[in-house]
This record gives C-alpha cells, sequence and structure tokens, in this order.
C-alpha cells in the first residue's frame, strides 16, 4: 500500500501518549499531520515532539486535509466531538466506550448511517447482579454478567475491581468440539490422542497499563480499511453492541429483572 493517509488526534495526554508513538507513527501508511488537546501545554509538547501541526481549536483541526480522526479525550466528550468529525467528512477511529448514554450513542449511530447495514443482535438477553464495596470508585466495583445469545448461546462475563489480586484478563471458550483457556487449548479432534490442556507460550492481555495492546496493528488494520474498502473490526455496530450489553447489564442489576437487548433496539 504506497498511500500515506494523514491523521489528527484529538486528546494527547493520556492513553494517545501509547497510541501515537506506537500505533500512528509506528504504521507505514500513516502521517501524523495535525493535534489538538484542550491543555495548551500537552498540545505544545506533544506538536514539538512529533513535528505535527498543533491546532487551536478542534474546528481548525478540522479545517486540515486530514483524512482521518483518532479521539482520544475522556468519553463524556466522544458524542460531540465524533459529530463534528464526521459531520467534516473525516473518517474516524474513536477510543471505547463510544458515549456516555444510550442517546449519545444513537445519536453518533445515525450520523454515521452505514451502521444499520448490519442489523444483527447476537445477544438477545442479559441477567446481572452486581455489588460494591467501600471501593471509592463511583460505580460498583464488582458485576457478573450472564447473556443469552440468539442462536442458543450462552456466555458470562465478569469483572471486578474490588477483589485483592493482580490484573488478570481470563478468557474462557467451551465448545462441543473443544475448549479454550486463556494460553490454554484442549481438541481431540484437531490433536488426536489428547487427554489434556496443553499451554501454547503466548502474551496474555495480563496488563493494565495495557503493554500488550497492538496499536500498530490497530491503526494499520484502520486505514487498509479506509483504503480498500473494507469493514473495520470492530466497527461502529459492533461498538454500540458492546454498550447495548453493557447498559442491558446495569439495567438489570439496578432492576433484579432479565432485560432483554430489545430495550435498546434504537441502539442496534
Ligand atoms: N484502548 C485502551 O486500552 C484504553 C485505555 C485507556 C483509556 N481508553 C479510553 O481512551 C479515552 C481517553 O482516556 P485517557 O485515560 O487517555 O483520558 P485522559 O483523561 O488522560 O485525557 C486525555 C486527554 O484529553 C484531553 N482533553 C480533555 N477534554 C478535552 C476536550 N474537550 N478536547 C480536547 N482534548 C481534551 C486532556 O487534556 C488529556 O490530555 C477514554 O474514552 C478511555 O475510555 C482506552
Amino acid at each position: 500500500m504506497s498511500r500515506k493517509l494523514k491523521w489528527g488526534v484529538i486528546g494527547l495526554g493520556g492513553i494517545a501518549g501509547r497510541t501515537i508513538p506506537e500505533g500512528i507513527a509506528g504504521a507505514q501508511n500513516a502521517e501524523l499531520s495535525a493535534i489538538f488537546d484542550i491543555d495548551q501545554q500537552v498540545n505544545a509538547e506533544v506538536a514539538k515532539e512529533s513535528g505535527a501541526e498543533q491546532a487551536a481549536s478542534i474546528n481548525q483541526l478540522l479545517d486540515t486535509d486530514i483524512d482521518a480522526i483518532y479521539v482520544t479525550t475522556p468519553t463524556h466528550v466522544h458524542a460531540e466531538q465524533v459529530r463534528a468529525c464526521a459531520e467534516a467528512g473525516k473518517h474516524v477511529l474513536c477510543e471505547k466506550p463510544l458515549g456516555m448514554t444510550v442517546a449519545e450513542a444513537e445519536n453518533m449511530i445515525e450520523l454515521c448511517d452505514a451502521l444499520r447495514w448490519f442489523a444483527r443482535s447476537p445477544v438477545d438477553e442479559v441477567s446481572a447482579y452486581q455489588t460494591r464495596t467501600d471501593n471509592p470508585a463511583e460505580y460498583p466495583g464488582t458485576i457478573s454478567i450472564n447473556m443469552k445469545f440468539k442462536d442458543g448461546k450462552i456466555g458470562r462475563s465478569t469483572t471486578t475491581f474490588d477483589a485483592k489480586m493482580p490484573y488478570r484478563f481470563n478468557i474462557g471458550i467451551c465448545g462441543s468440539e473443544g475448549t479454550l483457556r486463556n494460553n490454554e487449548i484442549f481438541a481431540p479432534k484437531l490433536f488426536p490422542g489428547q487427554n489434556d490442556f496443553m499451554k501454547i507460550p503466548c502474551i496474555l492481555p495480563d496488563s493494565g497499563d495495557v503493554t500488550h495492546h497492538p496499536f500498530q496493528g490497530e491503526v494499520s488494520r484502520f486505514l487498509d480499511c479506509i483504503i480498500n474498502d473494507r469493514r473495520p473490526f470492530p466497527d461502529l455496530y459492533d461498538a454500540a453492541m458492546t454498550q447495548a450489553v453493557c447498559f442491558a447489564a446495569d439495567r438489570s442489576a439496578e432492576s433484579g429483572r432479565s432485560v432483554p437487548i430489545s430495550e435498546f433496539e434504537n441502539l442496534l
């Protein structure tokens, strides 16, 4: 791929400290062209380090000839900023989560209307419990979510910030032909004679400071999708679906009832 796409970034001081150098600067088909942060000192420092043009406002950033914008500001400003970028005709890579409320996510989805093409709803219903300890977080620190998928599969996700333990990100997939458990696999059909889990030596996502995240691959793939007109994964629909499941889990834990995802159908 020879064409280089020009990037703008909004929000520079946090996770962008990793994703700009590792993701954008590391991608062959990307060029960091213009940046903006409300903190003028951060703005100036990143401009100096990266050689990118320092914009004085989001509008000034949008007035440049950048192709794509990476929105990496705090979540409560994502909706208005993604809207401004989309209205300016820019491709947008927005940090998770998409927005703070269903209405915000709805607005963003309507704006980027291609989303409706992917009108499928794999998660059907969500049932959750949550508990609060004396953790000073403004939300309950522990939640356990059960999900029923439309095709009959079931899944469970549990998160806790309250437990005394090192950061761990456990993943398990149990299927009729085999099972994955973090870096262990049991698949006797693939490995005849296998009678116990087999360990694959690899990097696991067990780092709270996301040192393992493949930021460069993320940016390259996003640009490849723009240039070759491919669907990115995750796209806006995937992000909205994830957020709908989270909203349904919160509603279930608060109300004590199972919540059908259809209660968030406007989001999907
Ligand atoms: N992908 C990941 O692994 C990952 C990790 C951490 C955070 N995040 C997400 O990234 C986003 C940013 O998180 P963070 O921890 O970097 O946030 P942060 O609070 O450190 O803020 C990032 C920067 O945004 C700037 N900013 C704030 N309001 C702004 C505005 N209105 N306009 C322009 N700049 C503004 C701040 O000055 C700061 O420099 C969040 O949505 C978060 O959920 C993703």
